[in-house]
C-alpha cells in the first residue's frame, strides 16, 4: 500500500491537491536523508492543499519580514512567540533582507479568490511565504503554517532535540463563512478576564472569528453599567454550589452570595481590543425578556409580579416546569415586564454602553425560551395588549422585540435574538440565530432576514459527547461524529442570508476552566470544519486521523479535551426473555473494547467485545477499555450492572 502510495506521488506530488494524509513516509526526492514524518494535519481543511518535494528547516536565527502595509504585527507576534517559545530560536521582525525565512505578504492587487479572509501560503525548502489581501488572511495563513510544524510547537517551554521541519506546501485557503463563532456563557458560571483571553487563544488557532459573549441570565449579570450599580453589585452574585445545577437546594437567606464576579467596562475594553489583535470580535448577548431573573433580583420593578421583591439570583435550584416542553412554566417570574415603560428606559441605559463598548455591528438580545404564564395573568400585559391591539402572548413578546430593536438600532447597531423571536411577527430587519434545528433559520433565510446557524442537533457543545456515567449530566448527548455532520447552509436556505454558523457552549454544568476546554475540544474542531472548509472536503475517517494529531499539540499546549472517540457507545437492551443486553460499538474505526465482569480493571489480555454482552447473574459492574492495537486509548469505564437494568426500562 505504501509502496504505491509513493510511486504514484512520485508522479503526482507536484500537479495533484489532494486529501491531507497521516502517513509517516520516507521524504521524497532527497536521497539519503533520514526518514521524516510529515504529517500534514490542517484543521479546518485548507480549499486545496498540494504536497511538494522537499522540507524546509527552520534556521538558527529565524527573520521575519511583512510588507508595509498596516495590522501585520499581530502576525508577526504571534509567529515570533510561538516559535520563540517552543525552539528556543532567536526570531526577528525585518523590514529589508537578503532572503527572510518568513515572508507576510498583503497583496498589492486584490487576489480575487481569496477575499478578505483567505492566503495562500508556500512553504519551499529554504523559505516561507504566506500573502493576502489583508491583514485577516495573513492571520489565519500562519494558523495553518503552525499547523505544519511538528506538534511540539505548540509546547510551552523549549523543546530540545527536535528537527523543526516542514513539509513543503502550496495552500490556497479562504472560508466558506465570515461569520464563525463560539458562544461562551459567562453567566451560568462566571470565568474570569484572564479566562477568556485563553478561550480566545484557543478558538483563533481554529480560525474562529467570532466570540459570541452571553452576558447576562438568571445566575448572573456580568457587565459593569454606569448608573446601574445593583445590577453587579447585587446581580453578579449567587451561593456556590457544587454537585448537578439544576437541582440544587434552594439557598437559604443566611448562605453568602459571593459566588460570580463581572467584568468591569475597562476589563470588557482589555477584552474587546485582545480579541481585536487575534481577529476576533466579540458580540454581547443581552438576553431578555426571559432569562433576566439577575436584572430583576437587581431592579425588582423590571418585573410585571409583585413578589419579584423577594426574588434572588439563582443559585442552580429549580426555577422552570419543563414537564410541558418549551417555552417552560416558570415557578419564579424571570422575565422583563413588556408593559413597563421603566424597563425600555432600563434597556435604553444599557444598549447605549454596550454599544459603545463592542465595536461589533451586532447586538444579540436574546429572546429565548421566555415563559409567558406570568404575563397571561398579568394586568398591566392585559392593558398592554388592549392598547396595542395585540391578540396573543406571542404577540407580545413581538411587540417587545421590535421595540428592544428600536433601542439597538438608534445606537447604530443590527439586532440579533434567538429563533422565538420570529414568533409573533417579526421585524423585517431582525437577524436571527437558528438554535432549535436547523428549520427556523431555513424559512428565516427564505424571508430574506440575516441567519446564524447554531441548531441543537450538531451544534450544542454544552451536550453530552461521551457516556453519562463519565460526563456531568446534561439532558442530550452530541458526539463529535454528529458534530462533523453540521452543515450550516442546508438544503432549502437561501445561502445568500446565511451569514455564519456556530458552536453554543452553555455553563450551567461547567464549574471550571478546564472544563470549557474538555467540551469544547475536538467537538469545536469539526464544527470550525464545518463552516470553513468546502463541504466536498469534508471526510470524517481523514478528520479523525487529523483530530488525533491535534490531540498531540493540545498535550503540549496543556489544553485538555475530550478522549471521548476512544470509549464505546453503549447500548441496553432486554432479549425475548427479558434479559439484559449490553451492546458496544465505537465512534472510530480500528479500536477494540475488553470487558471484565469480575470487578478487575480489563486489558487487552481480557476478553475482547464481539457481540451483546448479558452479565453474568452474580456480576455488580461491567468495565470496559478501548485499544488500539497495543496501546490503550481510552477510559476505564465502570458500569454497574444496576445503572444499566435501569436504562434498558
Ligand atoms: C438557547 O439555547 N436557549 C438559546
Amino acid at each position: 500500500m505504501k509502496k504505491i502510495f509513493l510511486i504514484v506521488s512520485a508522479f503526482l506530488f507536484v500537479a495533484n491537491s489532494y486529501a491531507q494524509s497521516i502517513i509517516n513516509e520516507p521524504e521524497i526526492a532527497e536521497g539519503d536523508s533520514p526518514v521524516l514524518q510529515t504529517q500534514i494535519a490542517i484543521i479546518p481543511e485548507p480549499v486545496s492543499l498540494m504536497k511538494k518535494a522537499g522540507t524546509f528547516t527552520l534556521p538558527e536565527n529565524v527573520s521575519i519580514q511583512a510588507s508595509k502595509s498596516e495590522g501585520l504585527q499581530q502576525s508577526i507576534n504571534f509567529l515570533s512567540e510561538r516559535i520563540e517559545t517552543a525552539t528556543g530560536k532567536f526570531v526577528s521582525s525585518v523590514t529589508t533582507a537578503n532572503h527572510p525565512t518568513i515572508k507576510l505578504i498583503i497583496n498589492n492587487q486584490t487576489d480575487s479568490q481569496l477575499g478578505t479572509e483567505g492566503y495562500r501560503l508556500n512553504v519551499n525548502p529554504t523559505q516561507i511565504v504566506i500573502t493576502a489581501n489583508k491583514p485577516a488572511g495573513i492571520f489565519w495563513g500562519v494558523q495553518s503554517l503552525i499547523q505544519l510544524f511538528p506538534v511540539e510547537i505548540e509546547s510551552k517551554e523549549v523543546v530540545e532535540k527536535i528537527s523543526w521541519k516542514l513539509p513543503c506546501v502550496d495552500v490556497i485557503d479562504y472560508p466558506k463563512l465570515g461569520w464563525r463563532g463560539l458562544m461562551f456563557d459567562v453567566a451560568r458560571h462566571f470565568f474570569t478576564k484572564d479566562e477568556v483571553k485563553v478561550f480566545i487563544d484557543n478558538m483563533v488557532r481554529y480560525k474562529f472569528n467570532l466570540l459570541h459573549f452571553h452576558l447576562t441570565d438568571d445566575e448572573g449579570w456580568r457587565i459593569e453599567i454606569k448608573g446601574l450599580p445593583k445590577l453587579t453589585e447585587v446581580g453578579a452574585w449567587s451561593v456556590k454550589k457544587t454537585g448537578t445545577f439544576g437541582d440544587f437546594i434552594p439557598p437559604t437567606a443566611d448562605e453568602p452570595r459571593t459566588y460570580g464576579g463581572f467584568y468591569t467596562q475597562e476589563d470588557i475594553k482589555e477584552l474587546v481590543q485582545y480579541a481585536q489583535d487575534r481577529f476576533v470580535n466579540i458580540m454581547p448577548e443581552i438576553d431578555v425578556p426571559g432569562h433576566s431573573l439577575a436584572a430583576i433580583a437587581s431592579y425588582p420593578e423590571l418585573s410585571c409580579t409583585p413578589e419579584a421583591i423577594n426574588y434572588k439570583v439563582r443559585s442552580g435550584e429549580k426555577i422552570m416546569d419543563w414537564s410541558r416542553g418549551a417555552p417552560p412554566l416558570a415557578l419564579v417570574d424571570n422575565t422583563l415586564c413588556p408593559a413597563n415603560e421603566k424597563v425600555y428606559t432600563f434597556l435604553d441605559t444599557v444598549i447605549t454602553q454596550v454599544a459603545k463598548l463592542f465595536p461589533f455591528e451586532y447586538i444579540h438580545m436574546g429572546g429565548d425560551e421566555a415563559p409567558h404564564n406570568f404575563w397571561e395573568k398579568n394586568d398591566q400585559v392585559k392593558a398592554l395588549m388592549q392598547r396595542e391591539g395585540l391578540k396573543t402572548i406571542p404577540q407580545v413578546q413581538a411587540y417587545f422585540e421590535k421595540r428592544v430593536e428600536k433601542i439597538v438600532v438608534s445606537k447604530g447597531k443590527k439586532f440579533m435574538g434567538w429563533d422565538e423571536i420570529l414568533e409573533g411577527g417579526v421585524s423585517p430587519t431582525a437577524s436571527v440565530m437558528s438554535w432549535r434545528g436547523l428549520k427556523y433559520g431555513i424559512q428565516a433565510s427564505k424571508d430574506k432576514h440575516n441567519v446564524v446557524m447554531s441548531p441543537t442537533d450538531f451544534a450544542y457543545l454544552d451536550y453530552m459527547q461521551a457516556d453519562q456515567i463519565t460526563e456531568p449530566r446534561v439532558y442530550a448527548s452530541l458526539r463529535l461524529n454528529k458534530t462533523y455532520q453540521f452543515n450550516p447552509i442546508p438544503a432549502g436556505a437561501d445561502p445568500k442570508y446565511i451569514i455564519g454558523g456556530q458552536a453554543n457552549l452553555w455553563t450551567e454544568q461547567i464549574f471550571n476552566f478546564r472544563q470549557v476546554q474538555y467540551m469544547l475540544w475536538p467537538r469545536a474542531f469539526a464544527i470550525s470544519e464545518s463552516i470553513w472548509s468546502p463541504i466536498e472536503k469534508k471526510n470524517w475517517t481523514n478528520f479523525v486521523d487529523r483530530t488525533e494529531e491535534h490531540f498531540k499539540r493540545l498535550d503540549f499546549a496543556e489544553t485538555k479535551y475530550s478522549p471521548a472517540i476512544y470509549d464505546p457507545i453503549i447500548t441496553v437492551k432486554r432479549s425475548a426473555d427479558k434479559q439484559l443486553m449490553i451492546e458496544l460499538a465505537t465512534e472510530v474505526n480500528g479500536l477494540d473494547v475488553y470487558y471484565s465482569f469480575d470487578n478487575s480493571s480489563p486489558d487487552r489480555f481480557y476478553p475482547k467485545y464481539t457481540g451483546a454482552l448479558t452479565p453474568p447473574k452474580d456480576a455488580g459492574m461491567l468495565r470496559l477499555i478501548t485499544y488500539k492495537g497495543k496501546q490503550p486509548v481510552g477510559r476505564l469505564i465502570s458500569l454497574p450492572i444496576a445503572d444499566l437494568q435501569k436504562r434498558a426500562k
